[in-house]
């Protein structure tokens, strides 16, 4: 299986969508299935309105997979959490800006910690909200669903703010990641890939693939590699 696309767009599965009766199979087929990336998405039920998991969780799965694994920190002040996750083996830690009082504290101590720090808008925060920080971040993650579900509709009038992230260079130039997540699937893939995204975030359209994990990677994959 490649792990690579043509165009270097990196593809992340989001674990929210995987069977947690087989977590640790799922993760193999993550890793045969030339999946670039894991998606650990952290929901707090204040930020957002459900739960999920939290750093536990990464310590039993951190040993099955070499892959690198981003959390998605759904969760209000996720500064609290930092050393956490820095410890059972997180590589990014993506806060959201709408939920960090001191967004640029909180970016100094993730990468103080060793991992690299992303930073999440929601559909309704403009690119502004990063105009401060973009120099200092890893990642920008751009929601092009409302937080708290997987399973929901694309917004494709986030193309546009994914265009614009785009175009802020040098930012890009210095290998910082613009990352797309909600439903991403091999329909809405191309449009993310040709405004400018570096990696795509996928749950359903890989964990609910008919045929498998391994077949909705690949199936992604060469919606990736169409986009040219
Ligand atoms: C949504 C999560 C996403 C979600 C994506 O709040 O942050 O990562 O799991 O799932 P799909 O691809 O099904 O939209
Ligand atoms: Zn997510």
């Amino acid at each position: 299986m490649t792990s690579e696309s043509d165009n270097n767009v990196r593809i992340a599965a989001s674990l929210l969508a995987a069977d947690f009766s087989q977590l640790g199979r799922e993760i193999k087929s993550l890793n045969d299935g030339g999946c670039d990336e894991i998606h650990f998405d952290v929901m707090d039920g204040a930020f957002v309105p459900n739960i999920t998991f939290g750093a536990p969780v990464l310590e039993w799965i951190r040993p099955l997979t070499s892959l690198p694994i981003d959390i998605h920190m759904m969760v209000q002040e996720p500064a609290r959490f930092i050393d956490d996750f820095a410890r059972v083996g997180a590589d990014h830690f993506t806060v959201h800006a709408e939920a960090c009082a001191h967004l640029h504290a909180t970016v100094q101590s993730i990468k103080a910690a060793g991992m690299r720090a992303g930073v999440a808008l929601n559909p309704g925060t403009p690119v502004s909200a990063l105009d401060e920080i973009l120099p200092d971040i890893d990642r920008v993650l751009v929601m092009t669903v409302n937080p708290g579900y997987g399973g929901q509709a694309f917004i494709g009038g986030q193309l546009a703010k994914i265009a614009a992230l785009a175009e802020q260079l040098p930012w890009r130039a210095d290998g910082a990641d613009l990352a797309v997540d909600g439903g991403v699937k091999v329909d809405t893939a191309p449009g993310c890939v040709e405004a400018g995204a570096s990696l795509l975030i996928s749950g359903t359209g890989i964990f609910n693939h008919p045929d498998g994990v391994i077949a909705g990677l690949a199936a992604l994959r060469a919606a990736v590699n169409d986009a040219g």
